[in-house]
């Protein structure tokens, strides 16, 4: 069995549905106390682990550092031990936002972080937690999650776009958006492989393809669903935010290809939004 941390969360909860995965919500382990992550590892004895639980209010974390630290940092330290003492591999998502957004060039796992926000700084303490804990681990960054469910970009746009008939949308960040279900299927993949594989773990990159802006992104998201909402290019500087955010979050996958993986295209997951059940109301 492999155990899922962030159940009710977009990755958390693709992982939720699939074969052999027991996933734990707030209620039955809260990060905020990460021995009781560590607690459950050793009671529930997974030969696998993935957490897809986080503090991902990256505004709010601005004002909250210490509680984005503790969910974000200290709670994966504590799963990565105990999963290093039982010799359990380890599956951590991490994020863009660990890079300061210079240049035009893709992220490499191999790039020098350096976060421009304090969720990306929480992010970054907590994959040096997970390396610290020096079992096997692979930390997954991603970037744009989207998905039918609960607050993303993808969800907030058809929001807005039922209410306005035009849209400011932010054309001056690049990144790949990157569908939950994808993200949920890639950690099921590396984990079964570092089971098999225990010393094959690192950091590694997964985005969806191509590379867009958010103002592309709002505009595909609104021809997939059949609406005629009109999206207007804006610069960052004329969306203020309490945290600062990555110009350049493209993400080097290349090395994804030690697990037989390659980037999704992730117009095909957004189109498949509206015409399965389920479709985002
Ligand atoms: N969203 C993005 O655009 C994005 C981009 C790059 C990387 N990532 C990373 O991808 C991963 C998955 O993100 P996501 O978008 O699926 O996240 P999400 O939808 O915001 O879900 C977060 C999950 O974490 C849980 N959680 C938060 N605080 C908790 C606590 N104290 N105890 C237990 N559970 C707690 C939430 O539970 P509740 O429902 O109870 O709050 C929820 O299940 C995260 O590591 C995130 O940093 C996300």
């Amino acid at each position: 069995m492999i155990l899922v941390f962030g159940k009710t969360g977009q990755v958390g909860g693709a992982l939720a549905g699939a074969d052999d995965v027991v996933a734990l919500d707030r209620g039955a382990a809260d990060l905020s106390d990460p021995s009781a992550c560590a607690r459950a590892i050793d009671r529930l004895a997974p030969r696998a682990v993935i957490n897809a639980a986080a503090y991902t209010y990256v505004d709010g974390a601005e004002a909250d550092a210490e509680r984005a630290h503790l969910i974000n940092a200290r709670a994966p330290g504590a799963m990565a031990t105990a999963c290093a003492e039982r010799a359990i591999p380890f599956v951590h998502i991490s994020t863009d936002y660990v890079f300061d957004g210079g240049g035009a060039r893709p992220w490499a796992p191999g790039d020098r972080p350096d976060p421009v926000n304090l969720y990306g700084q929480s992010k970054l303490a907590g994959e040096r937690a997970v390396q610290a804990a020096g079992g096997t681990s692979v930390i997954l960054r991603t970037s744009w999650v989207f998905s039918g469910r609960g607050r993303n970009f993808a969800t907030t746009m058809l929001r807005l776009g039922r209410q306005q008939s035009s849209l400011r949308v932010v054309a001056d960040q690049h990144g790949g958006p990157t569908p939950a279900g994808a993200i949920a299927a890639t950690c099921l993949t590396i984990a079964d492989h570092l089971c098999r594989a225990p010393g094959d773990g690192g950091i590694h990159h997964f985005s969806g393809a191509p590379d867009v802006t958010w103002a592309d992104f709002a505009r595909e998201i609104f021809t997939a669903a059949g609406m005629d909402t009109k999206v207007q290019d804006i610069m960052t500087d004329a969306f203020p935010t309490p945290a600062r955010r990555p110009a350049n979050s493209r993400l080097n996958c290349d090395t994804l290809s030690a697990f037989g993986l390659s980037r999704p295209d992730w117009r095909a997951a957004l189109g498949a939004m509206f015409t399965t059940a389920g479709a985002p109301q």
